[in-house]
């Protein structure tokens, strides 16, 4: 795993959550595991760590908190994971707060909504996203890191990759 030398002078990597997050663990565990967000959080910064980076864990049940976040991060953050939750499927304001970031955005999920009913098959976030990793649990949290911290580290850190609609 490749380490950041200069870790001091990277922002952190913001990981956002959506609604009924806060609940994992009990919510549907057949569906999104047993590990609850608090775990996730620390599983998250130890995996940033291996990279020499730090984060930022944020959770909110409401849409417009989550806009507040995406506009913090413009300034205060290296990348963005996010899992907007039930908002992924519904959300014009969070794909609008993700097309203003110059910044690798990575949408995770822990289920596979392409594998689940139809009205989670369509993704606001997917749309302004840099790339999507589902299904995958907790890994694709922790894989969403290591995609962050790829692209910090490569020569697309430099370039605008993602491309207006
Ligand atoms: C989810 C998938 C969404 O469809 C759902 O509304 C969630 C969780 C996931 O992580 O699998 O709340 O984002």
């Amino acid at each position: 795993m490749a380490k950041n030398p200069s870790n001091s002078k990277i922002l952190p990597i913001y990981i956002i959550n959506g609604p009924n997050l806060n609940l994992l663990g009990t919510r549907q565990p057949e569906i999104y595991g047993r590990a609850t967000l608090g775990e996730i959080e620390k599983l998250c910064a130890e995996r940033a760590k291996g990279h020499g980076l730090a984060t930022v864990f944020l959770q909110s049940n409401k849409e417009g908190e989550l806009v507040e976040f995406l506009q913090e991060a413009r300034a205060t953050a290296s990348g963005v994971i996010i899992n907007a939750a039930g908002y992924t499927h519904t959300s014009v304001a969070i794909l609008d707060a993700i097309e203003m970031l110059k910044l690798p955005v990575i949408e995770v999920h822990l289920s596979n909504p392409a594998r689940r009913e139809d009205f989670r098959h369509l993704s606001f976030v997917a749309k302004a996203a840099t790339g999507s990793i589902t299904g995958l649990g907790v890994n694709s949290y922790l894989l969403a890191i290591d995609a962050v911290a790829a692209f910090l580290a490569g020569p697309q850190a430099k370039e605008k990759t993602r491309k207006k609609k």
